[in-house]
């Protein structure tokens, strides 16, 4: 099993200095492990920490604390040749395809970014290059002397596919990569990212923001609640059998395609704002909004651990079992 393992990110925290006094904790003690070739999603509401935490796993952010180990190795001790080689094999697909492709460039010159900076080919093979991975995203190699903006939104990011992609990677952050798309470019998308993963063996963690989104991509899913990971387990499992109050209430939010079924099913309401992560108190993150919610709640702060197997909850309500 432990062969297997690609990343493993352990305790990880990425705070921000806000003003003179305050810390804002946004990715707050997270590990998780994504095993090679497999896609972990990863949701949560609209500032929950998902996009620091993918920046930071990526080295793009330096950790306040924690580690993250590539291959056995921890980046942060990572220099010189070894850590291009780790930017070389980890890299990121953005959410918005309009602001993440440079206006003034071609797209050949885009998707060739990572081939220039790391030196990998020049002249006719770099072009050569540039057509294959084209191709390979559903373009053609006529699309390489345009400029983004002659793009529809599902193109632009097949364009940021393919520059991703450019310089062989092995692990790819996926930072909401279809949520800015028209819906019925999205199921396009999500395809053509499943078909590049087979076909060139590649590992995801895949951030979206609702639940629906990434149980088709995902094999786990872990969800994240201001900063902390609450939830993570097998796609199936988180959506069978959610344990965290959270998780349930994320997943009763989303409709369900039988009528008959949707109408007298029960929607549990989120109450209460999501509170800010600016110096949180030491309970649970979700006390405020939580219906089982019991003093020991806003004193500790749960544990995150393993309830069942593979199945990891950080909730006061499990704190008896194993
Ligand atoms: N560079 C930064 N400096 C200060 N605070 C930041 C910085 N980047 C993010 N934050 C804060 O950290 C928290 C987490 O932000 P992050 O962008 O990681 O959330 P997210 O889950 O990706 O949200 P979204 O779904 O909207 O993309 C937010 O409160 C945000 O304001
Ligand atoms: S620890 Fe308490 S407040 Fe937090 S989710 Fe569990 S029951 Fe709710
Ligand atoms: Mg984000």
């Amino acid at each position: 099993m432990k062969d297997n393992v690609l990343i493993e990110v352990e305790h990880l925290k990425k705070y921000f200095k806000v003003g003179k006094k305050s810390i804002l904790k946004a990715v707050d003690d997270v590990s998780f492990k994504i095993n090679k070739g497999e896609t972990l999603g990863l949701v949560g509401e609209s500032g929950c920490g998902k996009t620091t935490c993918g920046r930071t796993v990526l080295g793009l952010y330096e950790a306040t604390g924690g580690k993250v180990i590539f291959k056995g190795i921890n980046i942060q001790t990572l220099k010189g040749k070894d850590k291009r080689e780790f930017s070389k094999n980890a890299q990121i697909i953005f959410q918005d395809p309009y602001a993440s492709l440079n206006p003034r460039m071609t797209v050949g010159d885009i998707i060739a970014e990572g081939i220039d900076i790391h030196g990998i080919y020049s002249g006719e093979k770099r072009t050569n290059r540039i057509y294959e991975l084209l191709e390979l995203v559903g373009l053609n190699k006529e699309h390489a002397s345009r400029f983004p903006h002659e793009f529809s939104g599902g193109q632009r990011q097949r364009i940021g596919i393919a520059r991703a992609l450019a310089v062989e990677p092995k692990f790819i952050v996926c930072d909401e990569p279809i949520s800015a798309l028209d819906v019925s470019i999205q199921a396009q998308i999500v395809n053509l990212l499943i078909k590049l993963q087979k076909e060139l063996d590649l590992t995801y963690l895949f951030i979206a923001h609702d639940l629906s989104m990434v149980k088709h991509i995902s094999d786990r899913v872990g969800v994240m609640y201001l900063g902390t990971m609450v939830e993570l387990a097998t796609s199936q499992n988180l959506y069978e059998k959610p344990l965290h109050p959270y998780t349930q209430a994320l997943l009763s939010a989303i409709p369900i395609p039988d009528p008959n079924i949707e109408r007298d099913r029960k929607r549990i309401m989120l109450e209460g704002e999501v509170p800010s992560p600016i110096n949180p108190k030491p309970g649970c993150r979700f006390v405020g909004r939580c219906r089982y919610a019991k003093p020991k709640c806003e004193e500790s702060l749960p544990e995150f651990k393993e309830v069942e197997k593979n199945h990891f909850v950080a909730c006061h309500l499990y704190d008896e079992k194993k």
